[in-house]
């Protein structure tokens, strides 16, 4: 994971650095650093915890200068302390790095010839690379960057600079993103993990492909592969929109991001259907006669995507009446799936930059598979690397934890699955209730929302418990799951979901007056089994919090309490009972007092596999 950044130009390097580490701190906040190169030597800030913390530390006076890298940072090889803090430098403090991936024969090369003398001084695979890139610097930056790489394994994206060549930077990637921006007169270069922290700049942009390396200097930059052919790369124009990060009056972007779903939800469909309700999507590029064609259809995503992504799948096969299997991103490669000419992948992410995602992608595309994209950021990775792209138009997402990406997910896959099926065999008007009722959503989303203070009175009751059953059947099954999952994540409790049915198979022995289940009922097939199901739980002095539509009978005489919800399809229940179990989750997590917007030991963005 973590963010890495470079710049080289007319401005003030550390801010420009810490600027866009600020924009990168998405990607990891467990520690942050900068170094530069000031008259003739290295020099460094560090600090655990986020880029506040190392903003404190570092005095502006006398750091006027031209050249830094920054990096932000997500443990993994090491704890989140100060000396793990990037940037590493070697022994001889001539190099400095940063590193976003992971080095996978770190140890070996540790404990090789060349390194079993060098004393390292953090715990992490990176530092590696800084004295690796020292022993094989023989005065050509270029050439020890290459030497560098070909004895790494793993995954990389690196920017270094060297005290001996203060007007020079060097930039490498394998597997992880990389971004390098300049201006048209080439008077400031900016190296960054993604786009996102070009914000508010006209660039020429290049993305680098695996093992190419960049060497900016004397105002140009040169791309080099590993045999030092130079490549030649065309920029692409990118008009970056400013990003601004405003709570908008809310306690937390979470709960801003809750309340934006009226409109992100509408933003995902209103556009895309026009007065007769066709269905057409912006620069769609997959061939209709392929579409008709499709015999499969595998969705690949992680966490909240990934949950979206098994919605999807029942949605899907209904409509479009063809096999549709949901994977797990991180376990796809390692299946032998079964590709055939006519499979499309589907790749579900809010960030577009998941590394198991990308990994899954990687495996399709090496199968000749035809790929879309469902994708939140634009010019993301996961966007650029498929046939075609429906994005989510649901606007920034801070908060680590995923809301109105997770619910627009939904809105664009109902919306692609009903374009698919009408393709294939679905008679228009089989779909005009259901395109209706989607058209009533954002409404409903909105009654939903203004429960919030009876929500927070049920979370205060809760929110001593330890231990949570989320069930659900059918698609209240998933919607179970990514309850859990936001519940865990925010207020580091323990949330298991469970297909009710599953309870009497296992987990029912787990079930005493101490435990909450939190039951998912708006699904009409399933009511009459979930409630049987319910009863079950309460037979062994379960707590139950019922999330039930208004014209359910029966559940308040089986449930302690009931959050009543606008009535629905089946197929649409997901919607409000998704935006009262994210409030449920938010106000525990508030009585509890975790850090809601930043839960510790995750990211935004998760780019290691
Ligand atoms: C949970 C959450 C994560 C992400 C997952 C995939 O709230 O945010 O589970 O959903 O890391 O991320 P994307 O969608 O960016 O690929």
């Amino acid at each position: 994971m973590c963010g890495i950044f470079g710049y080289l130009g007319s401005k003030n390097s550390i801010k420009a650095c810490l600027t866009g580490l600020k924009l990168l701190e998405y990607r990891g906040y467990d520690s942050a650093g900068i170094a530069a190169i000031k008259k003739g030597r290295l020099i460094q800030f560090k600090a655990s915890g986020k880029i506040k913390a190392l903003e404190k530390k570092i005095n502006m006076k006398d750091l006027k200068l031209n050249l830094a890298i920054g990096h932000t940072r997500w443990a993994t090889h090491g704890p989140a302390i100060e000396k793990n803090a990037h940037p590493h430098l070697d022994e001889k403090n001539s190099v400095a790095i940063v590193h976003n991936g992971i080095i996978e024969n770190y140890n070996i090369l540790k404990k090789s010839f060349k390194l079993k003398q060098t004393k390292f001084r953090s715990e992490t695979d990176s530092e590696v690379i800084a004295q690796l890139f020292s022993i094989n610097y023989k005065n050509d930056l270029v050439l020890a960057t290459i030497e560098t790489l070909k004895q790494l394994k793993g995954s990389l994206a690196i920017v270094a600079i060297h005290k001996d060549h203060p007007n020079e930077i060097i930039a490498a990637k394998r597997e992880s993103p990389l971004a390098i921006g300049y201006d048209d007169k080439k008077t400031e270069f900016i190296i960054s993990s993604d786009p996102n922290a070009f914000s508010g700049r006209n660039l020429n942009v290049i993305f680098l492909k695996n093992d190419e390396i960049a060497h900016i200097k004397n105002g140009d930059i040169t791309v080099i592969d590993l045999k030092n052919n130079k490549i030649l790369k065309t920029p692409q124009k990118l008009n970056s929109k400013n990003l601004t990060f405003s709570k908008k009056g809310f306690d937390h972007y979470l709960l801003k991001e809750i309340f934006d779903q009226p409109i992100t939800v509408q933003k995902a469909f209103i556009d895309r259907l026009t007065e007769n309700d066709e269905i057409e999507f912006e620069n769609f590029n997959l061939d209709k006669k392929f579409l008709k064609s499709i015999d499969n259809i595998i969705i690949t995503a992680c966490g909240t995507s990934y949950h979206a992504s098994l919605i999807a799948k029942t949605f899907l096969q209904e409509k479009a009446k063809i096999f549709i299997s949901s994977e797990i991103a991180s376990e796809m490669r390692f299946k032998n799936l079964i590709f055939t000419k006519n499979t499309l992948v589907i790749a579900i992410s809010q960030s577009g930059e998941t590394a198991d995602t990308v990994a899954a992608l990687k495996t399709a595309k090496e199968n000749n598979a035809k790929t879309l994209a469902i994708v939140n950021v634009q010019n993301s990775t996961i966007s650029r690397m498929c046939d075609s792209s429906i994005f989510l138009k649901a606007g920034l997402e801070v908060s680590v934890c995923s809301t109105k990406a997770f619910s627009s997910q939904i809105t664009v896959l109902y919306l692609f699955a009903i374009y698919l099926a009408r393709l294939k065999n679905m008679k228009k008007k089989e779909s005009t209730s259901f395109l209706n009722e989607l058209k009533t959503i954002p409404r409903k989303i909105k009654k939903t929302l203004k429960d919030f203070d009876l929500i927070h009175e049920k979370a205060k009751k809760y929110s001593q418990y330890e231990n949570f059953f989320f069930l659900g059947r059918n698609l209240m099954y998933p919607t179970a799951m990514e309850a859990a999952l936001k519940l865990k994540e925010i207020s580091y409790l323990n949330a298991n979901a469970y297909p009710a049915g599953e309870m009497k198979h296992g987990p029912l022995a787990l079930i005493d007056s101490k435990l909450i289940v939190i039951a998912f009922c708006a699904n009409k097939k399933t009511y009459d089994k979930m409630l049987s199901n319910l009863m079950e739980a309460k037979a062994r002095n379960a707590q139950i919090l019922a999330f039930a539509t208004k014209k359910s009978y029966g559940i308040e005489d089986i449930a302690d309490d009931v959050i009543w919800l606008e009535e629905t399809s089946d197929e649409l229940a997901i919607f409000p009972s998704t935006v009262a179990s994210q409030l449920f989750a938010y106000f525990i997590a508030k009585i509890r007092k975790t850090d809601i917007d930043h839960p510790r030991n995750l990211a935004k963005t998760v780019t290691v596999e």
